[in-house]
């Protein structure tokens, strides 16, 4: 049974992507900074009859992202397949943003993804054959925030721009161990009704919204988790890559 480890699994995207792999038969690990998200994801996975594990952890501590490493790895086995998505923002105007405030979304997003890569491809590095063509994949969550900004979001952009330099950075160190790296950068994912139960809320669309995306809708976190699974499974050829997801909306050119 192949193994995927999520982070930021307990909630949103990371919710929506825990729940397709468990549909298709994975054995799925996530870590969350919240637990009561983290339980109720577990709860439902495993109501459903899925192998999963939730260790509570926050990514930017690498002792916790090593517990929950540790036990994926007792409990279901090394994971194929390691999912960067938890990530936060903090939206502020840029002379009221504070250095502690641009510090901490750095650390979650950007340090994080680094922490749990580095940890989990010293596991994948050491298993399989000598001859082995693939022994694991990370995936990571950058966004198309990357490449374009609004006003206020500057730790964010700044994390998301790492994310994608850190891709084709480990995609080229981690390739003579057989480990692809590449990243998703979505647009607008309504995540609304994959929150914890507390939290869930109803979606909120205008027509305006949805039609300026080219495909005509808002995503949904199971466009992600597809797009995950496409990377996992069948693009065996793509390594240090950042795979726009947006429905278009990145490539309409604007007169104002
Ligand atoms: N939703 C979007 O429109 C969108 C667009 C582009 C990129 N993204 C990226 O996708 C990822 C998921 O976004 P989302 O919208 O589902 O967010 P979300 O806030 O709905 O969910 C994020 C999850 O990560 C967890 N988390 C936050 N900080 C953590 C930490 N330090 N350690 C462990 N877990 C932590 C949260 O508890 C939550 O469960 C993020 O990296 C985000 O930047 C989202």
């Amino acid at each position: 049974m192949k193994v995927i480890a999520i982070t930021g699994g307990g909630a949103g995207i990371g919710r929506g992507i825990a729940w397709h792999f468990a549909r298709a038969g994975w054995a799925v690990s996530i870590t969350d900074a919240d637990r009561q998200a983290g339980k109720e994801c577990l709860e439902v996975m495993r109501a459903a009859g899925t192998k999963a594990i939730f260790v509570p952890g926050d990514v930017s501590k690498p002792g916790d992202m090593e517990r929950w490493l540790k036990a994926t790895k007792a409990e279901l086995g090394c994971p194929d397949v390691l999912v960067n998505n938890a990530g936060i923002e903090i939206r502020k105007d840029v002379f009221k943003l504070s250095i502690a405030e641009f510090d901490k979304v750095i650390a979650v997003n950007l340090r994080g993804t680094f922490i749990c890569s580095q940890a989990v491809a010293k596991m994948m590095a050491r298993r399989g054959p000598k001859n082995a063509t693939e022994r694991g994949t990370i995936i990571n969550l950058a966004s198309t925030r990357a490449f374009m900004s609004e006003a206020g979001t500057e730790g964010y952009t700044a994390s998301k721009g790492g994310i994608v330099a850190l891709t084709h950075g480990m995609a080229i160190s981690l390739a003579p161990h057989r480990i692809r790296v590449n990243a998703i950068a979505p647009g607008w994912i309504e995540t609304a009704d994959w929150q914890k139960a507390s939290k869930a809320k109803n979606l909120h669309h205008s027509k305006a919204d949805r039609e300026q995306h080219l495909v005509g809708r808002v995503g949904v976190p199971e466009d992600v988790a597809k797009a995950c699974q496409f990377i996992a499974e069948d693009a065996g050829f793509m390594t240090g890559q950042t795979l726009t997801l947006d429905g278009g909306m990145t490539v309409k050119m604007i007169y104002a």
